[in-house]
Parts: C-alpha cells; sequence; structure tokens
C-alpha cells in the first residue's frame, strides 16, 4: 500500500481543479477528485489533463477523478468545494437551500469513508456549512475548520500594498469573524512587518480598503459571472499543508469556538495554529471596543444562517 499522503478534494469544479492543480504541482500526495455521477467523466477528463501536466512541469502524483466515495477512502486531508458558486447579485446566504443537502450528502460520505481527515470546508456560507458538516460527521472539532479568514485577509493585503506601493510579502493582515459582509479587520494585527499600517495609510483610504476587503468576493463575482478559485484555492491548501506538515501556522480561518472570544457552539473566523494535530490552538486577541462591536455583528449573522441551516430538513 502507497504510503503517500492523500488528499481528496469534494467537487471538481473551479477551486476543486485549481485545489488538485496546486496539490500536484507542490507533490503534497496523491490526489483524488470526487464529484457527482454526472460529473465523472469531467472530473476523470480533469484528473487525466493534471497527471498529463506532470510530464512537463515534472512532478509526479497520482490523480483520480471519481464519483466512487471509496476511492476517498483513507484520505489523510479532504477539502470540500461542493455546491454551487454565487451568480451575481446573489449573497452567500442565498446559497443555504441549495448547499445544504449537499454539504450534508458530503459529510455522510466522509464520516464513512474518510473518518480520519483534517477537514477544510470551502463551499458558502462557509460558516454555516462547516458548522453543518461538522455536526453531520460528528468528527472532532480540531480536525475540522473552514477556509475563509486567509483569502480574506489576503484580499486586504493586497489592498495595502497597492495602496502603499510596498511589496505584498511585507504586508501582514488579518481579518476575523464570518466570510461575510461583516468580517473584522483586526487593525492592531494588521502591519508593514510590525510597523502599524496606520502610520502609512491614511483613515479614510484605510476605511474604503476595508470596506472593499468586506465585499471583495462579490467584486470579482461581479466581473466573473462566478466566484473567485485561484486565491481561495491557494489559502485553503495553505492550511491543509500546516496540518500534513505540522507547521504550526498562525492562520485566520473558521474554527470551532467553546467560549472563545465569548461566543460557544458556533465555528467563525478566528486565528489559530494548526499543526499536526489539526486546530492546536485557537489564539484570542486583545480586541477594541469597536472591533468587538463588529464581531459581535458578524456572528449574529453567522448564527442567523446557523439556525436556517438547522431548520432545513
Ligand atoms: N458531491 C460532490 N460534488 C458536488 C456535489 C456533491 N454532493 N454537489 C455538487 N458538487 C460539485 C458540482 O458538480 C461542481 O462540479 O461541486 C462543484 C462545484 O464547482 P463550481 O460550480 O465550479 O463552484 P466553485 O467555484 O468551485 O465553488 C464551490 O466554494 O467558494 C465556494 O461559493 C462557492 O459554494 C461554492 C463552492
Amino acid at each position: 500500500m502507497s504510503t503517500r499522503k492523500k488528499i481528496s478534494i469534494i467537487g471538481a469544479g473551479n477551486i476543486g481543479g485549481e485545489l488538485a492543480n496546486l496539490c500536484a504541482q507542490k507533490e503534497l500526495g496523491d490526489v483524488v477528485l470526487f464529484d457527482i455521477p454526472a460529473k465523472a467523466d469531467y472530473a476523470k477528463g480533469k484528473a487525466l489533463d493534471l497527471e498529463q501536466n506532470g510530464a512537463v512541469l515534472g512532478y509526479d502524483v497520482k490523480i483520480t477523478g471519481t464519483s466512487d466515495w471509496k476511492d476517498c477512502a483513507g484520505s489523510d486531508v479532504l477539502i470540500v468545494t461542493a455546491g454551487v458558486p454565487r451568480k451575481p447579485g446573489q449573497s452567500r446566504d442565498d446559497l443555504v437551500a441549495i448547499n445544504v443537502p449537499i454539504i450534508r450528502s458530503v459529510a455522510d460520505g466522509a464520516k464513512e469513508h474518510c473518518p480520519d481527515a483534517f477537514v477544510v470546508v470551502i463551499s458558502n456560507p462557509l460558516d454555516a456549512m462547516v458548522y453543518e458538516l461538522q455536526r453531520r460527521t460528528g468528527f472532532k472539532k480540531e480536525k475540522v475548520v473552514g477556509m475563509a479568514g486567509v483569502l480574506d485577509s489576503a484580499r486586504f493585503s493586497l489592498f495595502l500594498a497597492r495602496e502603499t506601493g510596498f511589496n505584498i510579502k511585507d504586508i501582514r493582515a488579518m481579518v476575523l469573524g464570518g466570510h461575510g459582509d461583516d468580517m473584522v479587520p483586526i487593525l492592531s494585527a494588521t502591519t508593514v512587518n510590525g510597523l502599524p499600517i496606520s502610520s502609512f495609510v491614511a483613515k479614510d483610504k484605510l476605511d474604503a480598503i476595508i470596506a472593499r476587503t468586506r465585499v471583495g468576493g462579490g467584486e470579482i463575482v461581479k466581473l466573473m459571472g462566478t466566484s473567485a478559485y485561484y486565491a481561495p484555492a491557494s489559502s485553503a491548501v495553505a492550511m491543509a499543508e500546516a496540518y500534513l506538515f505540522d507547521q504550526k501556522r498562525v492562520l485566520p480561518g473558521a474554527a470551532f469556538l467553546d467560549g472563545q472570544y465569548g461566543y460557544k457552539d458556533m465555528y467563525i473566523g478566528v486565528p489559530m495554529v494548526i499543526g499536526g494535530n489539526g486546530v492546536e490552538k485557537i489564539i484570542e486577541l486583545e480586541l477594541t471596543a469597536d472591533e468587538k462591536a463588529m464581531l459581535a455583528k458578524s456572528a449574529a449573522s453567522v448564527q442567523g444562517v446557523v439556525d436556517v441551516v438547522k431548520n432545513t430538513a
């Protein structure tokens, strides 16, 4: 039996394809690209294209397209992109009715075939979908996370880099809260290599950048007619790598809160340490009164969506 790591990607669409591409190029392990039966050939075709790409780019991993959960058995990491993306004018919450049954079927497959996997959920509305997947599988909470904070922080970083003219590598940004339009940028944790961002960007400019970050996903949906996929895929891969290589990375993302920041029984974006045991620690930042109020608003809207999910038969 192969001792290579195995990464299964659930949903072989735009994000799924880019995830498989990154996992292959980084040789993280063998990759399974799973989709529904109607898309099995599509997943197989994508897998074959990506395997052939290895001959050109010089990587060698096995990539399997499938609609059979048995092919995902024994996965080390599961990245869930199954669901419909937004169309222009839709909010992430509008996706609930369609994506709840999908996430439940994914949860059932995962529970049966991948009980030991570290699971990264990308499907929207993110915070509610990751909550539902954990609830339905009963997987350990530290082994189930949602990808949003890395992406939201990346968007914030880009806009700050363009505004300051500094290299994006030197921008450190932190965005917390739900993956929605009331996400919470943490300015005390947003720096140019440790130097306060407020020394470089005037308040009105910063406010405009925060407003643009909040609707950063929607800006792309409006332009492309569908959701972003390159940066979302890279963000999830960063979380997967932190687990696979026990990197102890400090990354923002949706983690299960059990009293931290004053919230219980919910997934929401917070900084966490991801290592070989999954979520090894949730970091509790000192928040300003404003930040606390923004987090409360964001948490209330996440809870509202979770309540709808819970009431969905
Ligand atoms: N099991 C597996 N895959 C499924 C299932 C299911 N039960 N239901 C749907 N899918 C597949 C679809 O067939 C499709 O190939 O999920 C894939 C989603 O791909 P895209 O439509 O290209 O969507 P994408 O842009 O990748 O976004 C996926 O991530 O960011 C979120 O809002 C986004 O919820 C959306 C998800």
